[in-house]
């Protein structure tokens, strides 16, 4: 069987660490594109003389020309600009909002059949956006935040808790933002639930108010140390996470930003939810019962994507 192709739209700090992940993972043969000339080939050339030390058969290419990834099975896209200290996702609309429309159309020409997943922010607009430019169906195009949250919010958790991260298990649904919605009635460690860990002295409710608060904030807190550009390795390996469940038909439940069109009463915008994720792309959008906190949050957070939507469709009118 000949060996997968995964592009990387934008040759970044995230593509750069999905490059790396992707090869020694031996998923594919890997693209790097990237409109900057020198850097997808620089790192390509890199992530290549690491194969004879660490030992994996990959072909990693870097390119400035659509075509390059032609017939690819997984694109992950990361073009656009990150966050600078002080920027909120929301600044990035304008500038990243044209980025997925060149991103679009050149998976549109050249990888139509291809799993997309897109990490660019703010990402519940820009994979709406991308969806829409490319004309791909929804179901094969799905925007990575919930693992990486989910991510965020367990570490804190098994810090918590003193456990290993292996055993907690989290969900964040809903938008990719400030109002994400950390899901703590189905947040567990080995399948005891937060709350019941509560009620055994483990922890206090202030203490994991301040962790939901805290994991909501994730992204910024990093923006903040790093001082400039924003995280790049949990969001990487998150991307791999939802690549592999569709190249290997996994079948993962995964908190991922899915169109949803009826579920959750909500018609037709990508937001965080649980799906799942096998080699049909998004095969299910799993509805949980939500205590009444979880659904007015998630509310909100669906309130501020669609006020997202709105923005790009008042800057790009073709997106209606
Ligand atoms: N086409 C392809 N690549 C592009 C384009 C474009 N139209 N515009 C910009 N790029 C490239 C840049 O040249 C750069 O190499 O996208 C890359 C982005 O890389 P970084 O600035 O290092 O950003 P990164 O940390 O990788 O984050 C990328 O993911 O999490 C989000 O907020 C983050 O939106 C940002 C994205």
């Amino acid at each position: 069987m000949a060996r997968k192709k995964i592009a990387l739209i934008g040759a970044g700090n995230i593509g750069g660490t999905l490059a790396h992940l992707a090869a020694q993972k031996e998923l594919g043969d890997i693209v790097l594109f990237d409109v900057v000339e020198g850097v997808p080939q620089g790192k390509a050339l890199d992530l290549s003389q690491c194969g004879p030390i660490e030992g994996f058969d990959a072909k990693i290419t870097g390119s400035n020309d659509y075509k390059d990834i032609a017939g690819a099975d997984v694109i992950i896209v990361t073009a656009g600009v990150a966050r600078k200290p002080g920027m909120s996702r929301d600044d990035l609309l304008g500038i990243n909002l044209e980025v997925m429309k060149a991103v679009g159309e050149g998976i549109k020409n050249n990888a139509p059949n291809a799993f997309v997943i897109c990490i660019t922010n703010p990402l519940d607009a820009m994979v709406w956006a991308l969806r829409e430019f490319s004309g791909l169906p929804h179901n094969r195009v799905v925007g990575m935040a919930g693992v990486l949250d989910s991510g965020r919010f367990s570490h804190f958790l098994a810090e918590e808790f003193n456990v290993s991260a292996r055993d907690v298990t989290t969900f964040v649904l809903g938008g990719h933002g400030d109002t994400m919605v950390p899901v703590v009635q189905y947040s567990t460690v080995a399948g005891i639930p937060v709350p019941d860990l509560i009620k055994m002295g483990k922890s206090t409710q202030e203490r994991i108010d301040a962790i939901v608060k805290r994991t909501r904030g994730g992204g910024g807190e990093i923006v903040a140390l790093l001082g400039t550009g924003s995280a790049y390795y949990a969001p990487a390996t998150s991307g791999i996470a939802m690549a592999e469940a569709y190249l290997f038909d996994q079948k993962r439940l995964l908190p991922c930003a899915a169109y949803v069109d009826g579920k959750y009463g909500l018609d037709g915008l990508y937001v965080g939810v649980p799906c799942i994720i096998g080699a049909d792309g998004i095969e299910e959008i799993v509805e949980i019962a939500l205590d009444d906190e979880a659904k007015g949050n998630l509310q909100v957070s669906v309130d501020a994507v669609k006020e997202l939507l709105v923005a790009c469709k008042n800057i790009d009118p073709t997106l209606q």
